[in-house]
């Protein structure tokens, strides 16, 4: 029971650390921003990252202009800001991702979102990450299955290398008149 009770909280120490601590940073839009004036993406922008329970989205905007809201899907898709389940005004917004599946945000401001400053954000479960990234390193229990083709790989591809270079051998000697 104690050595039970001793592993549940090395677990949640580690999930506290890992999942707060080490998760990815992403600044919305990159350099453009939180902007209405279409030129970024969003949807091509959120397509090209791979976000996880643990990462950090940031909105950058002039609070003047712009907001953060998180909607529903039926809201995202309507542009509709009237009954957000969240709202971000201080134009340096960090948002923690702290659960798997979508997250719609939305600029709140009138004709913004229908300008497409608007954002589906997708968040992968742990358990779909593809490969161990050095930002966000598994748990042990997960670690096991998901870095292990890695290194098989790595030897496969060497070990084709090494059979490559012995196949050469012979051409090579044939090439110098031997
Ligand atoms: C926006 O959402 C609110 C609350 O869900 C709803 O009462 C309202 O009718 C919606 N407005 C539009 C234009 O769809």
């Amino acid at each position: 029971m104690a050595f039970f009770g001793k592993n549940v909280v090395a677990f949640l120490l580690m999930t506290t650390l890992f999942g707060v601590s080490i998760g990815a940073v992403y600044k919305v839009g990159d350099s453009a921003g939180w902007t209405a004036m279409g030129s970024v993406d969003y949807k091509k922008w959120a397509s090209t990252k791979n976000f996880h329970v643990g990462d950090e989205i940031v909105f950058i905007y002039n609070n003047q202009f712009h907001n953060v809201k998180e909607v529903t899907h039926q809201d995202f898709q309507s542009c509709n800001a009237t009954s957000p389940m969240a709202t971000y005004t201080t134009g340096s917004d960090s948002i923690t991702l702290k659960n798997h599946g979508h997250h719609y945000f939305l600029c709140g401001i009138p004709g913004h979102c229908e300008a497409r400053q608007k954002i589906d954000i997708m968040v992968t479960p742990v358990s779909q990450r593809p490969s161990a990234s050095p930002n966000y390193p598994s748990l042990p229990s997960a670690s096991s299955t998901l870095t292990a083709p890695s290194p098989a790989l790595n030897r496969a591809s060497s070990l084709q290398f090494n059979n490559l270079l012995w196949a050469l051998v012979p051409l090579a000697l044939l090439a110098v008149g031997f």
